[in-house]
């Protein structure tokens, strides 16, 4: 007799699942397109040089201790996020209307956001992009959401943004339904609304009352310009729009695994941060108690030392100039193949993932025969491209698709 008899296993989590049969495959040559993480020309992990040199100056500085970091994070930290994703001149900033909160990466902040929504604030129904970043769903019904439904976003068969469902979908939702949208560099799409469709999801969210949760995990990624990422959400706050915005500093810091993120906060008026500010504290001393220094000391010293600030943007420049490479290697070679269906898509969608269009059982086979691993939704990761194994991989997906025709 156990007190966890009769647990049934879950699911495995697909990314790290097929992570690990890439990793166990012994076949000589193999492809990881699977998990989002960014990968050099050489196929390696990538410190940036920037955060490697800041690491040693604070493993240097004798000032400083391990002592508990506030509950709501470091301060300075808090700050500088706020100002890179709502722009140092945003007039909630000039307003004293917005503040951070650090969370732990970008999943923190939005378990943090989610679960402040829900407990303290009764919002307990939220929209997700259908399709949309495979964790969100789960966050947010583990968060105390009761029903988390989807509004559509992806045309499969013209492999564009369904403006037109995507705004009838939003038109029909409850007043205080949260709508959480992509910032930039939609996750698995790779395909985000021209501004003039973002102008008009504004306009739906406002007009119906509903609540906008941004989540940014790609700033800077997408475009390599931070400000340029962020366009949508300082649109949002321009159109005096209350909102709260999760943030992940894991891909364009390459700071996977210290976990280092924020929660932005914008509200119509300042009298209301006091009472926000004294529940999220409970919310995180529940979850966390104290976040980490390490990386938000990091980030810190990077957004706000100037010359540092101009090594950080060189590098998210160089790491989304590579992958913008790799996907024109990859649409000439399945251009000069000839593969049967359309392939422009792969350019036009941005930031590190292209939703190929490839059907499940097309992944299967890409998988079996070629050992090219990618998640079953044909999601790849174009950083696990590099000049010596995308003729490879253009070529397998040209054999796939002419052995299992797709049904779209
Ligand atoms: C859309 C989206 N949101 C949030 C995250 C959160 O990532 P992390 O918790 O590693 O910052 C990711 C990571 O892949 C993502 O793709």
């Amino acid at each position: 007799m156990s007190f966890f008899d009769g647990i049934p296993v879950a699911p495995p989590i697909e990314v790290f699942h097929k992570n690990a049969l890439y990793l166990n495959e012994t076949a000589p040559v193999k492809v990881n397109l699977t998990i989002g993480a960014y990968r050099t020309e050489e196929g390696q992990p990538w410190v940036l040089p920037v955060v490697h040199e800041t690491e040693v100056e604070i493993a240097n500085d004798t000032t400083l201790n391990h002592e508990y970091l506030p509950v709501l994070g470091h301060e300075g930290f808090r700050k500088a996020a706020t100002e890179l994703v709502l722009g140092e001149n945003s007039p909630a900033i000039k307003e004293g209307r917005s503040f951070g909160v650090q969370c732990l990466s970008g999943t923190g902040a939005l378990r943090a956001g989610a679960e402040f929504l829900a407990s303290v604030c009764n919002m307990k129904t939220a929209y997700v992009s259908n399709p949309t970043w495979g964790n969100h769903k789960l966050v947010f019904k583990k968060a105390g959401f009761t029903a988390v439904n989807d509004y559509t976003f992806w045309d499969y068969d013209n492999k564009r943004v369904h403006i037109e469902k995507l705004l009838a979908d939003l038109e029909a939702a409850p007043e205080k339904s949260v709508i959480i949208l992509h910032g930039c560099a939609h996750n698995p799409t790779g395909m985000d609304p021209t501004q003039d469709q973002w102008k008009s999801i504004c306009e739906v969210i406002k007009r119906k009352n509903l609540f906008t949760f941004f989540d940014i995990a790609y700033q800077g990624f997408a475009s390599g310009n931070p400000d340029a990422d962020a366009w949508a959400i300082r649109y949002f706050v321009d159109q005096g729009m209350e909102m709260v915005v999760s943030q992940s500093f894991a891909k364009n810091f390459g700071l996977y695994n210290e976990r280092v993120g924020n929660l932005t906060v914008v509200v119509n008026n300042p009298a209301v941060i006091a009472g926000f500010q004294s529940q999220m504290s409970l919310v995180i001393r529940a979850n966390w108690s104290n976040p980490p220094a390490h990386g938000a000391r990091i980030v810190h010293k990077v957004l706000t030392t100037p010359a540092r600030r101009e090594q950080w943007n060189q590098a998210i420049q160089s790491m989304s100039s590579r992958i913008k490479e790799m996907r024109a290697a990859l649409l000439n070679k399945l251009t000069e193949l000839q593969t049967p269906g359309t392939w422009g898509h792969i350019t036009q969608q941005i930031g590190m993932f292209s939703y190929t269009g490839l059907t499940a059982a097309q992944v299967d086979h890409l998988i079996a025969e070629h050992k090219v691993f990618l998640l079953s939704d044909g999601r790849i990761n174009i950083c696990g491209l590099n000049t010596k194994n995308v003729d490879y991989v253009a070529k397998a997906i040209d054999e796939t698709v002419r052995a299992v025709k797709s049904n779209i």
